[in-house]
């Protein structure tokens, strides 16, 4: 398809290769990784990252897992699993489509009868395959809510990298781009991890869309200036009232959105909801290493002696949404109901 040329992560057969995200865009480098330990490591220091991606990443950690406890009697196989499984899951807290995945994989696995492996297999690739169907659904969708020559601010990278493929929020800009739609694209640096700058302008200059890059201060003031009409997001977890976990600097964006009349879009997956979770103040909020902010590509930066406060993820109210784009439909002006309704 146009406008979709990378891939985060390729399944072998017999082992996980990652394009470590913490590299580029200087670099395109892939690790090979053959256990689950290294795979939950791989997820933790952000060699891959973006809630999609991690939840497939872990689900083909457990394919290397069943794999390495395959000449285990049944009993002691699962219990192992189920061990591999807590390492995966502790990786980082706050994406739900980590816990999404790995429940469907162990779902599978208790079921399983005879050798595991090609079943497992099987639903990781299934998983995968899935989200980018997903993700190409919501392109189509959340491009058709956007008029002609509109301008559009993203945050974070929520594109192929992030993602089995396509992207979410990132799919949606390149379906409008691909439609003639889109006027100008503007990306976030998003600091600490410059997502934005690294991630979402390598893509975007791969894929010959023009991309216009702003440091995460500057949005409101662009917002100001009536050069974007929509924000548009990815999110990393959906609560059941349609509050929005998604990278820090989201939920300022929001606010500035509403203050100046841009309308704000949220993309993501069904595997993003978590109806489990009632509202955004029960959406546990990673929060990492201080010499992240301390530090630029880690050198220091900060005057020594100076504290930092690392939140990776904040919370978007339901109200400050205009929509969430999911591959099940699009729900305008979130709550409750209308979550339940399109989860049902
Ligand atoms: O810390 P990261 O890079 O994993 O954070 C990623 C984001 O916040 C993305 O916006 C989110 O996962 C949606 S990606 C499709």
């Amino acid at each position: 398809m146009q406008h979709d040329s990378i891939r985060a992560m390729e399944w072998t057969g017999a082992s996980l290769r990652l394009l470590d995200q913490r590299l580029l865009p200087a670099r395109r480098l892939y690790l090979e990784l053959r256990d689950p330990a290294a795979v939950a490591d791989a997820i933790r220091d952000m060699v891959v990252r973006g809630a999609p991606a991690i939840g497939i990443t872990a689900a083909y950690g457990l394919v290397l897992a069943a794999r390495l406890r395959q000449s285990a009697a049944p009993d002691a196989w699962l219990a192992g699993l189920e061990q591999d499984c807590q390492t995966l899951a502790a990786a980082r807290p706050t994406a739900v489509n980590l816990f999404w995945a790995l429940e469907r994989m162990m779902q599978r696995a208790r079921q399983l009868q005879g050798d595991p492996v090609p079943a497992l297999e099987a639903e990781a690739r299934a998983i995968h395959e899935e989200d980018l169907a997903a993700n190409r659904r919501m392109g189509e969708l959340g491009a058709a809510l956007i008029g002609p020559g509109a301008g559009v601010l993203t945050h974070c990278n929520t594109g192929s990298l992030a993602t089995g493929g396509y992207g979410t929020a990132l799919g949606v800009i390149r379906s409008a781009w691909a439609a003639g739609k889109l006027s100008r694209v503007f990306a976030d640096e998003t600091r600490p991890w410059l997502q934005g700058a690294r991630l979402t302008a390598w893509e975007l200059v791969q894929d010959a869309i023009p991309v216009t890059l702003l440091a995460d201060g500057a949005a409101a003031y662009l917002m100001k200036s009536g050069q974007v009409q929509w924000v548009i997001v990815g999110s990393d977890r959906i609560a059941a009232n349609g509050d929005v976990a998604n990278k820090i600097g989201t939920y300022s964006a929001a606010v500035a959105a509403r203050h100046h009349g841009v309308k704000f879009m949220v993309v993501a997956p069904s595997s993003t909801i978590d109806m489990q979770t009632p509202d955004g103040e029960h959406i546990p909020i990673e929060n990492r290493d201080p010499a992240e902010v301390l530090s630029l590509a880690g050198q220091r930066v900060a005057a020594e002696g100076a504290a930092a406060w690392n939140p990776a993820f904040d919370i978007t109210p339901a109200a400050l949404v205009d929509a969430i784009v999911t591959e099940r439909g699009v729900v305008q002006h979130p709550d409750a109901e209308k979550m339940a309704a399109l989860m049902a």
